[in-house]
């Protein structure tokens, strides 16, 4: 199924504001042919008194930044990601979309080698993008299945950056799951603990207390982050450890978090019915506390929010 781009009227490239179809890169792109790029995934969303939001901006194009930084790419410094963020919003016409800031390496260089100083080109781009695991999975829970695909750890890769070669691995895993009739894959890494989804962090809840992978093998997840701040205003116990396939099959919850998928319930892992089957009540109570939060209606958390 091909994805309609017909909403997307402009792009902005390399400090311009361009026509989406006027938006090109060369075949010979450095980042197309051997994944050498960053970017990030990052939500606006329409507060309740009608404005635009950018949620957690700031600490999305932080890590772009330090993407790049462990991937050796010189980002701009100077670049003024949030006003062009508003800019791209405004000139779009939207009022909730997803924005796609990409550094890539362009096509200027042939082969593997990478010289000290090479400089990131980048994009930024924005679309509507509804529910990611659909409008029933987001409110039912959606099937998930352990993968036969790694989350790569440390020592083969740099997990922690948000680096375009890594989500091959994530692509092959989503397939995988696809293949086998489920909406998406779970992790492992590479010691046999529960890392995290194709494009998501993992939580469980067991015995009212909240459980999440420890920093690690993980994409040190945003609304991971957003979420444990959540769950710990609300007097939720916290605790990031080690999870194993074993304890998911027990958990009386489990959801994912990520700016694409937001908090979605999961409702069953490898044939195994989580909980009840249904989300549960800190499932609920977490993905109301977020959504009020990415709509503004949650005082404490306002400065997570960049106003367009
Ligand atoms: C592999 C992976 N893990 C976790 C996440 C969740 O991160 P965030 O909440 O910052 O979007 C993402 C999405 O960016 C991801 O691609």
């Amino acid at each position: 199924m091909s994805q309609d781009s017909s909403e997307i009227s402009y792009v902005w490239l390399n400090g311009k504001m361009l026509r989406y179809g006027e938006a090109k890169v060369s075949v010979l792109t450095h980042t197309l042919h051997y994944g050498t790029g960053a970017f990030e995934g990052i939500r606006a969303y329409q507060t309740t008194d009608g404005r635009t939001a950018i949620f957690r901006a700031t600490e999305h194009y932080k890590r772009l930044y330090d993407s790049c930084k462990a991937l050796a790419l010189e980002l701009d410094p100077s670049i003024d990601w949030i006003a062009a963020s508003k800019e791209i919003i405004q000139k779009n016409g939207f009022k909730e979309c997803y924005l796609r800031p990409l550094a890539y390496v362009g096509d200027q260089l042939r082969g593997l080698k990478m010289p000290a100083g090479t400089k990131a080109e980048v994009a930024l781009i924005a679309w509507p993008w509804g529910k990611y695991m659909g409008d029933e999975g987001a409110s039912k829970g959606i099937r998930v299945g352990v993968s036969s695909y790694r989350r790569p750890d440390v020592s083969t890769g740099l997990p922690w950056a948000k680096l375009t070669g890594g989500y091959l691995n994530s692509a092959l895993a989503r397939r995988q799951a696809s293949l086998n009739g489920l909406d998406e894959a779970i992790l492992l890494d590479m010691q046999g603990y529960v890392a995290e989804g194709s494009g998501e962090n993992i939580f469980m809840v067991k015995n009212g207390v909240l459980y999440t992978p420890p920093q690690g093998a993980i994409l040190p997840g945003i609304t991971r982050d957003s979420v444990m701040q959540l769950a710990r205003a609300m007097k939720i116990q916290v605790v990031e450890q080690a999870i194993t396939r074993n304890q998911l099959y027990l958990a009386d919850e489990l959801f994912f978090t990520g700016t694409a998928v937001e908090v979605c319930p999961i409702r069953e892992v490898d044939g195994h019915s989580i909980g009840t089957g249904r989300p549960g009540e800190i499932t609920k109570m977490i993905t109301d506390q977020f959504f009020k939060a990415v709509r503004g209606e949650n005082a404490a958390f306002s400065q997570w929010l960049t106003y367009v």
